[in-house]
């Protein structure tokens, strides 16, 4: 089979380095690709919203299936485009990425079909937003509507930061137009987890629960980012929870979204905070996490691509994954100054080293190659991911090889999984 990757980040490097394991394929292809996934597959520099381009390619290479990475094409319906062409794609249709291309959507959709989450209101008017605000107490969490690449939250611990989002996302636009519409969520108190399954619409294969760091610094302190490092499986996350979130958000979710029209196929992520009265959704997301995917793949005992086509033919009933064994964890390495400003085209060392450490392989999410050089080219640079018997002894692994790594201004966080080990 041959199968086209869209993206180019650590997530779709995983999906890559995952599908090369699978006896059915034939030949990868990816767009646009980076350094990391070049190893791997062919890479054609077409950016993920050239929808026509990456339309082109699949008909010209007759690619069997594309898997599409990230949620902006998603939303702006590559899905449709490639089916209405006959082509074989694994991601939501545009109606259905709206669970995460809208919060207002995915909040009313969970009101309506008792999805546990969080009391909510949504606004177009910031007049309204702001009478709203003074009627209830904080901490208010404020969310831009639309698609901000992670960054339209903001948790307010008082009402005036609360209306200076506000007036930030709907008066000022920084989200552009993703903060014309502004949802006001009550705040959840407790542990996050990120919970991901492969959908055909009907039935679902959920991977190993994971634990994402959304904050730059150890200690979970600063400015949230794309995500600094992650592991799996997250203990907090027990059979019991994971059978709850299994039955009354995921199947639900699917159910609701069927009802509404709006038929979902994909990767369903489900970001969960395990709240005194049981999990509660804070987001739905309609593709894989990033750097969650870094840590679930490695986990999975079965064949990605015959998880994909499953989904595709539904037929995800007849599938059934085996509970992950061993234990994942992802340090992301970053260039100094991220998620603000930082510098790019530094030349990066230490790689071959690590790719000689077993059980250890590295993603790469913001690498260029320059002059015979990898160097790097974003934020988030790479993805450095080891497994391991247990989670102690995956996370000291991949924080021995993340020490390999060497480039000006790298930065990483020290306390990956830091929940995680003071349970154990
Ligand atoms: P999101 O992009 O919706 O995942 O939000 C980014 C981060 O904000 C999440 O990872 C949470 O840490 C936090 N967050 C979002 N919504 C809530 C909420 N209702 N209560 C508490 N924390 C939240
Ligand atoms: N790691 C968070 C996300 O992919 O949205």
């Amino acid at each position: 089979m041959r199968v086209l990757v869209v993206g180019g980040g650590g997530r779709e490097h995983a999906l890559c380095w995952k599908l090369t394991q699978s006896p059915k394929l034939t030949r990868l292809y990816a767009a646009p690709g980076n350094p990391g996934m070049a190893q791997l597959a062919e890479c054609f520099p077409i950016p993920v919203m050239d929808i026509d381009g990456l339309v082109a390619l699949a008909q010209r290479e007759r690619i069997d299936l594309t898997v599409v990475g990230p949620e902006d094409p998603m939303a702006a319906g590559i899905a449709d485009r490639f089916e209405a062409e006959g082509l074989r794609v694994f991601g939501p249709s545009q109606r259905a990425a709206e669970i995460e291309s809208s919060k207002a959507f995915a909040l009313g959709l969970m009101h309506k079909y008792d999805i546990p989450t969080a009391d909510y209101a949504a606004f177009t008017d910031p007049e309204q937003a702001e009478a709203y605000l003074k009627r209830k107490r904080p901490p208010f969490v404020v969310k831009a509507d639309g698609l901000a690449a992670g960054k339209g939250v903001v948790i307010c611990p008082t009402i005036e930061e609360a209306r200076e989002a506000v007036h930030e996302m709907m008066v000022q636009r920084h989200f552009g137009d993703s903060g014309g519409t502004v949802v006001i969520m009550d705040y959840l108190e407790g542990e996050e987890a990120s919970i991901l399954a492969v959908t055909d619409g009907e039935d679902i294969a959920v991977l190993a629960p994971a634990q994402d760091h959304k904050r730059i610094f150890d200690g979970d302190r600063g400015p949230n980012t794309g995500g600094m490092g992650a592991y799996a499986p997250a203990p907090v996350v027990t059979d019991a929870v994971l059978s709850d979130v299994r039955e009354r958000v995921l199947l639900r979710t699917l159910r609701a979204m069927k009802a509404e029209g709006r038929p979902y196929k994909g990767v369903l992520y489900a970001g969960i905070i395990l709240t005194a009265d049981g999990p509660k959704v804070i987001e739905f997301n309609c593709r894989f996490g990033d750097p969650e995917t870094q840590v679930v793949l490695p986990l999975l005992e079965a064949d990605l691509l015959d998880l994909f086509l499953a989904a595709c033919e539904g037929r995800v009933k007849e599938v059934s994954l085996p509970s992950p064994r061993r234990a994942s964890a992802c340090v992301v390495v970053a260039s100094e100054g991220y998620p603000g400003d930082h510098r790019k085209g530094r030349p990066i060392s230490g790689l071959e080293e690590v790719e000689r450490i077993p059980g250890t392989v590295v993603f790469h999410a913001g690498t260029a190659q320059k002059e015979g050089r990898i160097v790097t080219s974003g934020g988030r640079v790479l993805g450095v991911t080891a497994i391991a018997d247990d989670l102690r002894s995956a996370i000291t692994r991949a924080y021995e090889a993340a020490g390999q790594i060497r480039f000006d201004g790298v930065y990483y966080r020290k306390d990956i999984g830091h929940r995680a080990l003071k349970r154990t």
